[in-house]
């Protein structure tokens, strides 16, 4: 589901049109769907209600503050992994008890940072969670938490060897990752800390990995951390919250992903009585929430014929969007205005229509690996018209570069009816500005 629709041929967000868009703010940018962000987290939360699960954003599939204040007004808590994405979360005015912080190399600044609320607005509240992925990682935040007086909760993320995800490269739970610990050590550190006075050790996270189109794999490291639990449990060793991570599918292809409501079918069922007596549950999704309510629109360059392909050339490639190199992964892309015959019905690889053309989507980078889509059937597109590249909103900028010194891509977030301009496209001066002395232009004179 998203608020990106064909009217009259014309692709809109929430009914603005993205050539308006396109005209008042240039290419390449990403356009985010306010509507839709707010549908999805209202679905997720709607599906799990009897969990009453805290909803993380996961911060790192689509950062800007604007998109973070829109999800945190509807109620959700954020996912960090950096100092940075703390910042992020301070600035969109979450409330630092929904703040979890995970991650396998927490740094002493940013676990102090964490406890201080370093923040710009200086709160001073430590965040709620820290999920913590190794032994070592644990007697760190530790030192820092007691160093400063401020004690603060963590979960241990639990590795619980079940495979799953779009792509070997985001696959977490399995053993040959470095993510959390196995089941067996996580029995040991979860009764050595349980009940330290500064870092109590009672939560367990498992995050098993991206892109989940099943909701088998929840299933299976669900049921075998519930097991290690109740074996603690009987120890008493007390585990009070479990975060079972994100990795929810999005719908690159119409109808790749389950539903929020097949997800919780499967899932809640398991919980529901520890629920009730007290376990707290976690949820972090990024995917299902940012995907589809982002679309990249890209301006075509140029229609190049050679002996074997045509190639679609547009104003950003792997720049803009690294997925489809990265991960080899399928975005429908599309011509923003389009005759009515070609309206798509389906976001699909395959499309089934007439007059459509094979061709490679490409960016103006230099070298092979710069693509979006290769032998795509799209309709008959010239020089300066308008592409949409759809479900982009989730690692799309979080993951742009100015690789080829091209600089950042703008962003907006479709607001009611109203686009607002909510990063500014880089400028050549942005490109250079970190480069500690910006040599003159001008010949060294002698
Ligand atoms: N929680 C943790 C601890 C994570 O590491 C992640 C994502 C999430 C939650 C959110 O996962 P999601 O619900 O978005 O699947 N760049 C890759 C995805 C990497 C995911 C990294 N971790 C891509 O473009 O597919």
């Amino acid at each position: 589901m998203d608020h990106f629709t064909y009217i009259d041929g014309e692709l809109s967000c929430q009914g603005v049109r993205l050539s308006e868009i396109a005209q008042e703010f240039g290419t390449p940018t990403y356009v985010y769907s306010r509507s839709t962000l707010e549908e999805h987290y209202r679905r997720l939360s709607a599906a799990f209600s009897e969990l009453k699960p805290l909803i993380c954003f996961s911060v790192k599939s689509c950062p800007n503050i604007h998109v973070l204040r829109v999800l945190v007004e509807a109620g959700a808590g954020l996912d960090v992994v950096s100092l940075g994405e703390l910042q992020r979360a301070r600035l969109a005015n979450v409330p630092a008890e929904r703040i979890v912080f995970a991650g396998v190399g927490k740094s002493e600044a940013e676990v102090r940072a964490a406890l201080t609320g370093a923040g710009p607005d200086g709160n001073p509240e430590p965040i709620g969670m820290f999920n913590i992925e190794s032994e070592p990682e644990y007697e760190a935040v530790g030192m820092v938490a007691r160093a400063l007086g401020r004690p603060a909760r963590a979960a241990l993320r639990v590795n619980p060897n079940v495979k799953a995800g779009g792509h070997d490269y985001i696959a977490t739970g399995y053993d040959q990752t470095k993510f959390g610990v196995d089941l067996l050590h996580a029995r040991t550190l979860l009764r050595k800390f349980n009940k330290e006075k500064f870092l109590p050790l009672t939560g367990v996270h498992i995050h098993i990995g991206s892109s989940i189109l099943s909701p088998t794999p929840y299933v299976e490291a669900i049921t075998s951390v519930l097991a290690m639990i109740d074996e603690l449990a009987a120890e008493g060793v007390t585990i009070d919250t479990l975060d079972i991570g994100g990795g929810f599918g999005a719908d690159y292809h119409t109808g790749d992903a389950p539903t929020p409501d097949e997800y919780a079918r499967a899932i809640v069922p398991l919980l529901k009585d520890r629920v009730a007596k007290g376990l707290r549950i976690i949820i972090e999704p990024g995917r299902m929430i940012a995907a589809s309510a982002g679309v990249l629109l890209l301006r075509i360059v140029y229609v190049k014929h050679n002996a074997q392909k045509k190639f679609i050339i547009c104003d950003a490639g792997m720049n803009a969007l690294i997925r489809p190199a990265l991960y080899d992964a399928f975005h429908f892309i599309w011509p923003i205005s389009v005759s009515p015959m070609h309206e798509p019905v389906r976001r699909t690889d395959s499309p089934d229509m007439p007059g459509l053309e094979p061709c490679d989507v490409v960016g103006p980078l230099c070298e092979s690996g710069d693509f979006l889509a290769h032998d795509r059937k799209l309709p008959v597109v010239a020089r300066g018209e308008l592409l949409a590249v759809f479900t982009a909103g989730a690692y799309g900028m979080s993951m742009a570069s100015r690789y080829n010194s091209h600089p950042m891509p703008a962003e907006v977030l479709v607001d009611g009816l109203k686009p607002r301009l909510i990063r500014r496209r880089e400028n050549l001066a942005d490109l250079v500005s970190h480069e500690v002395e910006v040599p003159s232009n001008r010949r060294a004179e002698r």
